[in-house]
């Protein structure tokens, strides 16, 4: 069996070095292709040194953007602005749209059945861009578009297992909703092991999921967004991508796709995934009343918004 072609639009950049670090080390990945505007060729010749099989290829610019998507099998894409103190992630909005929109048109045109993995933020919103900019190209097919809200599931996991004193690698906690602030809803309910939570603890680890990128901005004071514990998350999602797509029966991750379990066209929950992509929405399952109000009164108010700004961006 031939091993996978992974591509990283980015590759340069705070989340895409680690990240790409991260998939070299991985013996799923045969082919790392790393783009970016500026910055590849050094990444890449540092990169592949390391003993392990996969080669390493970098590519720099728009001219060699098709070249590096060819017959790749999953595109990440973490290229764009991240975020300063005081920027939401709606502010990187009008750049980033761009970036994603030509980016994803390319993959049109070199790899249209390649999966496709957005880090870049505002993923509320990129994600419905990207499906615009594919479905326009006629190769849309939504069990392959993926928004990377791993980090969320990474943090819920973490800070529940600080707060209860349990231990990290077996705490798993389902987050639904986007990928931003208040759209972001840790379902604390449906922890496993099955853990009870006060009100209160409820209230501090919910607020504490949805905001925890602004703790590692302000924490960054200027210098940008969280990109090591993305990295992390982005390469979690595409390893086990990759372990689904060679045969895996039971690879389960909280994504943000196309769905049709609420009434936004686009919804994270969790999916077992398969050889091609998407293959069972898990659904949300059974919500407590604290989750079933955030849900109505704040999810989905601001995801739509989030969505609409990326459908009519295309
Ligand atoms: N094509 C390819 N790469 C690009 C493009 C483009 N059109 N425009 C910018 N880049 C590259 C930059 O050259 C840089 O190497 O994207 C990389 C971004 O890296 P950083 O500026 O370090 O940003 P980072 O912290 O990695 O965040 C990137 O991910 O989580 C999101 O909010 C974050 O949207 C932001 C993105």
């Amino acid at each position: 069996q031939r091993g996978h072609r992974v591509a990283v639009l980015g590759a340069a950049g705070g989340i895409g070095q680690p990240m790409s670090l991260l998939l070299k080390q991985s013996s799923s990945v045969s082919q790392l292709a790393l783009y970016d505007i500026v910055g590849t060729p050094g990444v890449a010749a540092d990169l592949s040194h390391i003993e392990t099989q996969s080669t390493v290829q970098g590519y720099q610019g728009d001219e060699e953007l098709d070249e590096c998507l060819k017959d790749c099998d999953v595109v990440a894409i973490p290229a764009g602005v991240p975020r300063k103190p005081g920027m939401t992630r709606d502010d990187l909005f009008n750049t980033n749209a761009s970036i994603v929109r030509n980016l994803v048109q390319a993959c049109a045109r070199s790899c249209p059945e390649a999966m496709i993995c957005i880090i870049t933020n505002p993923v509320n919103s990129t994600v419905p861009i990207a499906s615009e900019v594919l479905e326009k190209a006629g190769c849309y097919d939504p069990r392959r578009v993926f928004g990377v809200s791993t980090l969320d599931v990474v943090r819920a996991n973490k800070f529940v297992a600080d707060a209860k004193g349990l231990d990290v690698s077996t705490v798993t906690v389902p987050v639904v909703g986007g990928h931003s602030g208040v759209t972001i809803l840790p379902l604390l309910s449906q922890t496993t092991p099955s853990v009870s939570f006060t009100t209160e603890e409820l209230d501090a680890l919910t607020d504490r999921i949805q905001n925890a990128g602004t703790e590692v901005v302000n924490a960054k004071a200027g210098a940008g967004s969280a990109t090591l514990s993305m990295a992390y998350a982005g390469a979690r999602f595409v390893l086990s991508l990759l372990k689904a797509m060679s045969g895996s029966p039971d690879v389960v991750e909280c994504t943000f796709v196309k769905s049709d379990v609420t009434d936004a066209p686009y919804f994270a929950t969790p999916w077992r995934l398969g050889k091609n992509g998407l293959e069972q929405n898990l659904g949300l399952g059974s919500l407590s009343d604290y989750e079933k109000s955030k849900l109505e009164g704040e999810v989905l108010p601001a995801l739509n918004k989030d969505i609409h700004k990326g459908s009519d961006f295309v």
